[in-house]
């Protein structure tokens, strides 16, 4: 880090703690902005990363750069993904610790491509044998078929993930790579039936129309036009400029080849897909209060794709049949049930066939061999959300975004304490808000927001949205972190509608409209539409929907709970491994390259935590280095200690801060490292150092020099006394010659 600190002034800093004026949000954005205009996309705060977005190809992820990356300590590259994934793979191979790297940041901010990044790294930086390869591949190409599945194009990305994703990489002790594993979070299934304007289903019904032969088209019953489906349709924009489907459509095919989907496997999922797209097509009409389909097409289609029974799903998409007192009774819907019933279902087969892929591509990715395992975790999840409208998926996503600021804040303290006191340095505990209380708010036992949803829900009588918000108002209307229309006064009441709640998140407020909360959270799917479903002859429905299901007489999880309790093991996982963190961010709305927009990154910066991150960072000392690599770098500086020290590098460290002047506030000797308070007394360290390095270089070349023209005139010197040695030699031989002859000429 330091052989670009005299250059801070044109790039900014690269480690925030290096930042003078720390506490000062402008200078923070400032020195992001600085060096997003000169493509410095990445900065730390200390081990962790801040990614802005470039919107364009850098040219920084190449194998070259792979290369330089590889086994190089942390400060010593400019900062770069590739130095986080090479040092959490060195540390989970050196200590045999499990790792997780946890990617946070708006949608559209890069997380999908940092984890794609890293398990690039992770594949070029491990070993390259045939069967290690094939594990690659698969970890690798799992990616295009979840980003079929689970991504979609919003108004904010072109290529959403519209599900959290945390993957487990598994490697043996030399740091081969041996299998992996995925969670999903909740994905987003109400994309499956409706689309806002500008925005599109899944990638993958695209790509299937796109991509798919001829020959598969017509066996699923399918037109190649989009504007064809209900489903497809409703957001007006099936086409994406940046997005081909019929090539992407390719590689999914291939991809699912490499995971080890069998062909009938294959055709099985496509026949699912285009299921779901001829129900979107089912349309009612109103007789006398009772649903009607209007076209039986579609019904037909699917039943002989599915292979269910005509009549059974037709009298299942309008009459729903109830359990009662142990007696079943069956009553018609009208037609908005219909179509309620009629989306279900098609949600719940989506939702099921992602599940089934996810297991699918976990097994296809189980290791075989059994060896002690270190697992790399990457976290790919939502960020925070606040729209214009926010609904109960909202509310879920902002939940787990409290959780892991709560993981973050616990974790980044926590770690700096130990570090203060294996170094036998005080700690001086940091004022930090703790968003504890925000979610015990949303997830405490009774009287938290989700058991009274859930509450709502499973009683009796006639529960409504309207009835969920009175009762959050009863029971945590006096929550400070909690207002509605009813419990705000003056100006904040004309804020909030009256079928809306507010909560005060770590990360701002976010008003939430209950309108859908309970149905949401039911999640319900009539039982005629199951048993429809149950005798499918697509065996990957066939085992979504079983009996058990329909028989089970306990109280169904509701939606909320089973993402409670999801976020609750993941916190459990993240909490058992080595944490490293991603922070993205993304520098405008419209998805253009070089534009920085500080209101936008003003706004991230605050709910990433970044500032509280950096104040954490900077409580104590703003900068740690080891005793020995600090000597090294700075020995110059002292006489006592340059060319060499000869004792002990602590107190080498010690001689050379007494004769630099560091006043005593200004640094602390830990047991291994020395801890410096204030950037600037680093800087003006660094800043010797630059200019002395002049004078040292000057030192060095003159001594060089005298050294090379000595060496000239030794060697010379040496060749001069050889040449007179044979020269004398010649002389005298020549002499003793010629008078051999005078003896021989006198003899005669
Ligand atoms: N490092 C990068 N270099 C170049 N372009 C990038 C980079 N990171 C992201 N992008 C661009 O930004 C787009 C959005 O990124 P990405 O899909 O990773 O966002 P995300 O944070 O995963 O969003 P979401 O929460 O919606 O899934 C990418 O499709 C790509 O065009
Ligand atoms: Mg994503």
């Amino acid at each position: 880090m330091e052989n670009q600190l005299h250059a801070r002034d044109k790039v900014g800093v690269q480690d925030f703690v290096l930042l003078e004026d720390f506490t000062n949000e402008n200078a923070f954005i400032n020195n992001l902005k600085k060096r997003f205009q000169e493509n410095l996309i990445y900065t730390y705060i200390g081990p962790v990363i801040i990614s802005v977005n470039p919107y364009r190809d850098l040219n920084l992820y190449s194998n070259e750069v792979i290369e330089q990356y590889r086994n190089v300590n942390f400060y010593e590259l400019p900062p770069h993904i590739f130095a986080i994934a090479d040092n959490a793979f060195r540390f989970m191979r050196e200590e045999c610790k499990d790792q997780c790297i946890l990617i946070s940041g708006e949608s559209g901010s890069g997380k999908t491509e940092a984890s794609k990044k890293l398990l690039q790294y992770l594949a070029a930086a491990s070993h390259h044998t045939p069967s290690v390869e094939n594990v690659k591949d698969k970890l690798l190409l799992s990616n295009p078929i979840l980003e079929a599945f689970g991504n979609a194009k919003t108004n904010k990305n072109d290529n959403s993930s519209r599900f959290g994703k945390y993957m487990d990489v598994e490697f043996d002790f030399l740091g081969a790579p041996l299998g992996g594993h995925i969670l999903n979070y909740l994905l987003e299934k109400s994309r499956v039936v409706h689309q806002n304007h500008g925005e599109r289903n899944f990638h993958i019904f695209y790509q299937l129309l796109a991509g798919s032969d001829k020959k598969l088209l017509e066996g699923l019953e399918l037109r190649r036009d989009p504007s064809a489906y209900f489903y497809l349709s409703q957001g007006s924009c099936s086409k994406i400029r940046s997005i081909d489907d019929a090539d992407q459509f390719s590689v999914v095919e291939k991809a699912m080849n490499v995971t080890d989907f069998t062909e009938e496997e294959q055709e099985a999922v496509f026949t699912i897909v285009a299921s779901v797209l001829h129900l979107g097509n089912v349309g009612f009409v109103e007789e006398e209060g009772q649903a009607v389909v209007v076209n039986d097409k579609p019904v037909h289609s699917i039943c002989k794709l599915l292979g269910c029974s005509y009549s059974t799903l037709m009298n299942a998409l309008v009459n729903k049949t109830i359990e009662a007192n142990q007696e079943l009774l069956c009553s018609p819907l009208n037609r908005d049930q219909a179509i309620y019933a009629r989306d279900a279902l098609a949600k719940a087969l989506y939702e099921r066939l992602f599940t089934w892929l996810v297991g699918k591509l976990n097994a296809s990715l189980q290791s075989r061999v059994r060896k002690r395992k270190t697992l790399m975790g990457l976290l790919d999840i939502y960020g925070f959300e606040i729209f214009q409208r926010n609904s109960f998926e909202q509310f879920c996503i902002n939940y787990c975004n409290e959780k892991l600021q709560q993981l973050f804040i616990e974790l980044t303290l926590k770690s700096e304490q130990e570090e203060y006191c294996k170094e036998g340095i005080e700690w001086v505990p940091v004022e930090y808000f703790n968003n504890k209380i925000i979610c015990d708010l949303v997830e405490e036992r009774h009287k938290g927001i989700i058991a009274i949803l859930d509450e709502e829900c499973l009683r009796p009588g006639d529960a409504t949205d309207a009835t969920f918000l009175a009762k959050l108002e009863s029971v945590v209307g006096k929550h400070q972190h909690f207002l509605s229309h009813s419990t705000a006064s003056g100006k904040l009441r004309k804020t909030i509608e009256r079928n809306e709640f507010r909560l005060v998140h770590y990360a701002g407020d976010v008003t939430y409209n209950v309108e859908g909360f309970l149905d949401k959270n039911n999640d319900l799917l009539y039982r005629d539409l199951k048993k429809a479903m149950m005798v499918s002859n697509n065996w990957i429905v066939k085992n979504a929907f079983t009996s058990e299901e329909l028989f089970d007489k306990k109280r169904p999880i509701t939606a909320a709970t089973q993402f409670k309790t999801s976020v609750s093991s993941l916190m459990n996982i993240l909490m058992s491994k080595e944490p490293w963190y991603i922070r993205c961010i993304k520098p405008n709305d419209n998805k253009w390259p070089g534009v920085f927009d500080e209101t936008i990154v003003a706004h991230q910066v605050k709910y990433l935590g970044l500032m509280e991150n950096l104040r954490v960072r900077r409580a104590g000392f703003a900068y740690r280095k080891k005793y020995e690599d600090f000597l090294k770098r700075y020995k110059c500086l002292c006489p006592d200690t340059w060319p060499s020290y000869g004792g002990s590098a602590k107190d080498g460290v010690k001689l050379l801060v007494q004769y630099l002047g560091y006043k005593p506030e200004e640094y602390a000797f830990g047991r291994s490292k020395i801890f410096i308070r204030f950037p600037k007394t680093l800087f003006q360290t660094e800043d010797e150092f630059q200019r002395y390095k002049h004078v040292l270089a000057t030192i060095i070349q003159a001594k060089f020099r005298a050294y090379v023209q000595r060496k000239k005139y030794l060697s010379m010197q040496k060749s001069a006394l050889l040449i007179n040695r044979y020269w004398r030699g010649h002389l005298a031989r020549q002499m003793l010659e010629r008078r051999r002859w005078a003896v021989m000429v006198i003899r005669k």
